[in-house]
């Protein structure tokens, strides 16, 4: 994940337009070749959008540093682990990892899917609903507030903070490199180490069977990790937890709502439903891209790039890339091999991707077996954030027959 700041322009630079359709972005990309280097008075930036130019990036944190990023996000120290370069790296995700596991994840299958059916309950005989208030928000931020043990109460002074953090130009309705974004971004930040203070203090007086016990137990180099490490790994839990999934639904959706051919694939053959998810992951990319820093003078392909250099990966152009992958401009749910990097990969792999994919899978196969029918409401168009594509209101009508889309 990036946060906004480091990436400056790039992000300024995506509009609505951008954001809701970004493959267009991506072919641009690929035309102008697997890496481009551009100098400003800021210094290099580096853009990779390819396969596997972003595998040899991803295969060397030491040329390529997360270290560098630290601060985007508004914070004062490095965020566990994402923001730190192995060996360090290593050893926090040593003792995360098994927190996600698949096994503890299968124990969330049956409460996921009771979930997903009281938000479709509620809908009642609504014919129209607000996909992302009435179902693509609230799922994956219960199901994370229960599995970390936070209380559901506190779920709008969280969304306000992780918003805060992520897209504080969105929540002042102002321009991306306005200065009160950075005031409100630090704000937030430290309102979410006091916030997660609080809850570790709570926790330590009574365990629980859920993340923020676990994570008080845990251990690096032999000894406890510190109350300051472990206010580093639950800031960055959150923002993974609050906005990945929510904006994975929303382009799920936004895409099955306009493909009706491919929704009836799922509709008709549920089984498809785990391949289709990779598919979707690799075409959407809900996360456009993550940064790194460049550590010495080397070069990417035929590229030379600097050391200082700002180098962002641009997950769905590398996941589109014709180059080991025939056809990727097209979506296929019944690809044999659909290798992806909208996890990202190499030591920083996304460490909630079986919690992402479970959730995925429970709520397209739950969701299409209630509701086959639907589209984005008629004359609308989504608008999307950049970086994490996620989206504020997605009006959708409910019921809309696929035959009646399907005539010409
Ligand atoms: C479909 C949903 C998700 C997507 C698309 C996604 C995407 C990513 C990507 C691209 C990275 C790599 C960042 C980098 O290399 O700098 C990443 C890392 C990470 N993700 Fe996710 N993520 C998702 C869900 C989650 C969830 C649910 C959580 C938390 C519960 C989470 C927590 C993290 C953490 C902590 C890291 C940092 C790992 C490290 O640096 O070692 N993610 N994610």
């Amino acid at each position: 994940m990036a946060g906004e700041s480091g990436a400056g322009s790039l992000i300024g630079a995506m509009d609505a337009v951008v954001t809701r359709h970004p493959q267009v972005l991506y072919k641009m990309m690929h035309d102008a070749g697997p890496v481009v280097r551009t100098e400003s008075a800021d210094g290099g930036t580096v853009v990779v959008a390819s396969r596997a130019i972003e595998e040899e990036v991803l295969r060397h944190p030491e040329l390529f540093s997360s270290a560098g990023n630290s601060g985007q996000m508004g914070t004062d120290r490095p965020l566990i682990p994402i923001e730190i370069d192995p060996p360090d790296q290593r050893k926090y995700r040593r003792m995360i990892d098994p927190l996600f596991a698949p096994r503890r994840m299968r124990a969330l299958e049956a409460p996921i899917e009771k979930l997903v059916n009281e938000l479709i309950d509620r809908f009642g005989s609504a014919s129209e609903i607000d996909f992302a208030k009435q179902f693509s928000l609230p799922l994956p931020s219960q199901v994370f507030l229960t599995l970390i043990g936070l209380p559901l109460d506190d779920l709008p002074r969280l969304l306000e903070m992780k918003d805060g953090v992520l897209r504080a130009h969105h929540v002042l309705g102002t321009d991306f490199d306005d200065p009160r974004c950075e005031v409100l971004k630090k704000e937030m930040a430290g309102a979410i180490y006091d916030y997660f203070d609080r809850a570790l203090n709570n926790r330590e007086s009574e365990r629980a069977d859920d993340i923020l016990s676990g994570l008080l137990e845990g251990e690096v180099d032999g000894r406890r990790v510190t109350r300051q490490e472990l206010l580093d790994i639950c800031f960055i839990l959150l923002i993974g937890g609050l906005d990945t999934v929510s904006a994975s639904l929303d382009c799920f959706f936004a895409f099955l709502a306009e493909h009706p051919t491919h929704r009836r694939q799922i509709v008709e053959d549920p089984s498809l439903i785990p391949s289709a998810i990779e598919e979707l992951l690799r075409y959407e990319a809900p996360v456009m891209m993550t940064s790194r820093i460049v550590t010495a003078d080397t070069k990417l392909g035929e590229c030379p790039i600097k050391a200082g250099d700002n180098l962002f990966m641009f997950h769905g152009a590398s996941n589109t890339d014709e180059e080991g992958l025939p056809d990727a401009g097209e979506v296929k749910f019944d690809r044999q091999s659909c290798r992806h990097f909208s996890f990202g990969g190499g030591v920083h792999r996304c460490l909630g991707s079986n919690l992402a994919r479970l959730e995925l899978r429970i709520a397209l196969r739950v969701w299409h077996s209630r509701i086959p029918d639907y589209r984005i409401k008629p004359g609308l168009e989504l608008e999307f954030t950049p970086v994490i594509r996620t989206t504020y209101a997605f009006p959708m009508v409910l019921g809309a027959s696929i035959e009646h889309e399907l005539l010409p």
